[in-house]
C-alpha cells in the first residue's frame, strides 16, 4: 500500500472529525452566547421539533462560492443553515433552521439554495415545510448572489403555497427582504426574542424622523396586535416548537390528503352548558370561545391570531377526531361587528382550510359590518368582500350555526346558505334579518311613528311586529336560509353528524387560472 493512500479507518476518522466541526457551527463561544441569550441553537431547535433520531441532514458539507470581502477559503459551516427531512409525531416534514452562530445566520447564495431545495423536497413528497428563522438577512459579502438566493426562496414559497402547509418560526432577527419568506407562508410563530421589519429603527429615523425601539417596531406583540403578521406568540424557542407540533397535528401533509383523524370515544351526548353560555338578551356579551370549547373534543381549541382583530375568532379544533376550522364572531369585542381586520383575518383562514381540505364550522352572532369613516376610507367594501369571496369559493364542507343575531350583509358574509353552506343550524335565539328591528322601523315606519299620539309606544309596537315577523329562526327556516332549528345542547351531535355525512363532498367549479379575490 502506497504511503499517500489513507486507510479506511483514517478516512472514517477524518469524516467524523469534519462532521463534528461542521456541526459545531460558529464554534463553542458563539454557541455559548446563543444559549446565554436565552435562545436554543439551530440544531437544538431541530432536535426539539422532530422525533428522536429521525433527522436526516441534507447538505452539511455545502460550501459558499464567494471569493471577495475576506470570504476566500473561509469556513462557513453548512453555509449557516441546517436543512433536511425528519418526522414529527411520525409524519414526514422538511425543514430549514438558520444558524445565527455562523455569520449571523446570514443568507448567502448557497444557504438559500439549500433552503429552496429542502422546500422542493417538501413539494415532491407532499410534506409540510418548516423554516426556523434566525438571521441578519442577506449576506452582505455576497451581494446580489445573496439577493438572487432570496428570490429563489420566495419563488419556491409560492410554488408550495396551497400544495403543502408552510410554517415559519421566527426565533431571532428577521429583517429586510428576509421577512418576506415568512410572509409568504401560511403561519408565522414568533418568539419574544424575535423581531421582524422591512426597514429597521435606524433607517426609519433617517427617512421619516420617527423614533422607535426595534422591539416596539417589530416584536412579537406588535406583529400580533397591530400588523397581523404573527399568528402565534411563543414564550421562547421551545414553546415555538411546541406550537408548531400542535399546529401540524391539525393539518394534512398536503392538499391531496385529509388531516389525520385522531382516535375518539364517539361521545356526542348533549352538553347542557351550551344552553346557558349565550345570553338570550341580544345585546349582552359573552365569550364565543366558550361555545367552541363546548363542542370540540376535550375542549381543545388552537386559536390562530388570538391577539389580532379579536372581534373575529378563528382556529382549529376537532369533532370526533376530525380537524375542523372554526370561524366565529366574538360578541365581547366591538359587539362582534366585522371590521376590515376581522374580514381579512377570517378570509385568510377560510382559504387556508379550503386549500387543505379542512371543513369549516362558522358560529354567527353579528350585528353587521362596523360603521365608521375610517372603515369606509380604509376600504371595508373591498375587505368585507373578501369574506363573501372566500366563503363562496370554498368547496370544503361548510356548516353555519346561527347563535343569535345575524344581520344584513354580515349574515351573508359569515358563510350563509346563499354562499354555499351545506348545512345551516339555528339556535332558538337566532334572528336572521336584513337589519336590526330598531333600524328597520326608523326607515320603513318613520311617518307612522311621527304621526302617532304616543310615538314611543308606536315605535315599540312596530319594532315588536318587525321582530316577530323576521327576527326569529323560524322565519329564516321557512325561507330555507336555515335547515334546522336545534337545541344548543345538541350542537356537537348535529355538527358531528353533518361532518360525517359531508365527508365525501366533492364540488366542481368552472376551470380557470384563479379567481380574483379583492385584495
Ligand atoms: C453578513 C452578518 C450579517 C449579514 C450579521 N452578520 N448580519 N454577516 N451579512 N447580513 C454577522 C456580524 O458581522 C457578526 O459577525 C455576526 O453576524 C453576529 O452579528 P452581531 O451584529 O454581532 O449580532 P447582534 O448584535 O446580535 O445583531 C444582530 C443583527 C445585526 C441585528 C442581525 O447583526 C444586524 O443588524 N445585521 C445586519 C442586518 C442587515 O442590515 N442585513 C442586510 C439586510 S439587506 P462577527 O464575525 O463580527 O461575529 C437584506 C436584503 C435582502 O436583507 C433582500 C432580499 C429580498
Amino acid at each position: 500500500m502506497s504511503a499517500e493512500v489513507k486507510t479506511m479507518e483514517q478516512l472514517v476518522a477524518e469524516l467524523r472529525a469534519r462532521r463534528e466541526q461542521l456541526k459545531a457551527g460558529g464554534g463553542a463561544d458563539r454557541l455559548a452566547k446563543q444559549t446565554k441569550d436565552g435562545k436554543r441553537t439551530a440544531r437544538e431547535r431541530v432536535d426539539d421539533l422532530v422525533d428522536p433520531d429521525s433527522f436526516e441532514e441534507i447538505g452539511l458539507f455545502a460550501r459558499h462560492r464567494q471569493t471577495e470581502f475576506g470570504m476566500l477559503g473561509k469556513e462557513v459551516p453548512a453555509d449557516g443553515v441546517v436543512t433536511g427531512a425528519a418526522t414529527v409525531d411520525g409524519r414526514l416534514v422538511h425543514l430549514a433552521s438558520q444558524d445565527f452562530t455562523v455569520l449571523g445566520g446570514s443568507a448567502g447564495e448557497v444557504h438559500s439554495l439549500k433552503v429552496a431545495e429542502a422546500m422542493e423536497l417538501s413539494l415532491h413528497t407532499g410534506t409540510p415545510f418548516v423554516f426556523i428563522n434566525d438571521s441578519g438577512g442577506a449576506r452582505v459579502q455576497e451581494g446580489i448572489d445573496s439577493l438572487s438566493g432570496y428570490g429563489k426562496v420566495f419563488f419556491t414559497n409560492v410554488s408550495l403555497s396551497g400544495a403543502v402547509p408552510q410554517i415559519s418560526l421566527i426565533c431571532g432577527p428577521c429583517a429586510g427582504g428576509a421577512a418576506y419568506s415568512p410572509a409568504l407562508t401560511d403561519f408565522v410563530i414568533m418568539t419574544r426574542k424575535a423581531q421582524m421589519f422591512i426597514t429597521g429603527p435606524q433607517v426609519i429615523k433617517q427617512v421619516t424622523g420617527e423614533q422607535i425601539t426595534a422591539e416596539a417596531l417589530g416584536g412579537a406583540e406588535t406583529h400580533m396586535a397591530h400588523s397581523g403578521v404573527a399568528h402565534f406568540i411563543a414564550e421562547d424557542d421551545q414553546d415555538a416548537v411546541h406550537t408548531c407540533r400542535r399546529l401540524l397535528s391539525f393539518l394534512p401533509s398536503n392538499n391531496l390528503e385529509d388531516a389525520p383523524r385522531i382516535e375518539n370515544d364517539g361521545d356526542v351526548d348533549p352538553n347542557p352548558e351550551l344552553n346557558t353560555i349565550v345570553p338570550v338578551e341580544p345585546k349582552r356579551g359573552y365569550d364565543v370561545r366558550d361555545v367552541i370549547a363546548a363542542v370540540v373534543d376535550q375542549g381543545d381549541f388552537l386559536e390562530v391570531q388570538s391577539g389580532y382583530a379579536m372581534n373575529m375568532v378563528v382556529g382549529f379544533g376537532r369533532i370526533l377526531g376530525r380537524s375542523v376550522g372554526f370561524v366565529a364572531n366574538q360578541p365581547q369585542v366591538l359587539s362582534g361587528a366585522i371590521d376590515i381586520n376581522a374580514a381579512t383575518k377570517a378570509s385568510r383562514f377560510i382559504r387556508f382550510c379550503n386549500a387543505f381540505n379542512i371543513p369549516l364550522v362558522t358560529f354567527v352572532d353579528v350585528p353587521g359590518f362596523l360603521p365608521g369613516v375610517q372603515q369606509e376610507y380604509g376600504g371595508i367594501i373591498r375587505h368585507g368582500a373578501k369574506m363573501l369571496f372566500a366563503y363562496s369559493a370554498t368547496t370544503v364542507p361548510k356548516i353555519q350555526v346561527i347563535l343569535r343575531k345575524s344581520y344584513g350583509g354580515a349574515h351573508l358574509a359569515m358563510g350563509s346558505k346563499d354562499l354555499g353552506a351545506d348545512r345551516v343550524f339555528a339556535w332558538p335565539t337566532a334572528e336572521v334579518a336584513v337589519m336590526g328591528a330598531e333600524g328597520a322601523v326608523e326607515i320603513v315606519f318613520r311617518k307612522e311613528v311621527e304621526t302617532a299620539t304616543d310615538k314611543a309606544a308606536k315605535r315599540a309596537e312596530l319594532i315588536q311586529e318587525y321582530k316577530s315577523t323576521f327576527s326569529t329562526p323560524y322565519a329564516a327556516a321557512g325561507r330555507r336560509l336555515v335547515d334546522d332549528v336545534i337545541e344548543p345542547a345538541d350542537t356537537r351531535k348535529h355538527l358531528a353528524q353533518a361532518l360525517e355525512y359531508l365527508h365525501a363532498k366533492r364540488e366542481q367549479r368552472p376551470p380557470k387560472k384563479h379567481g380574483l379575490i379583492p385584495l
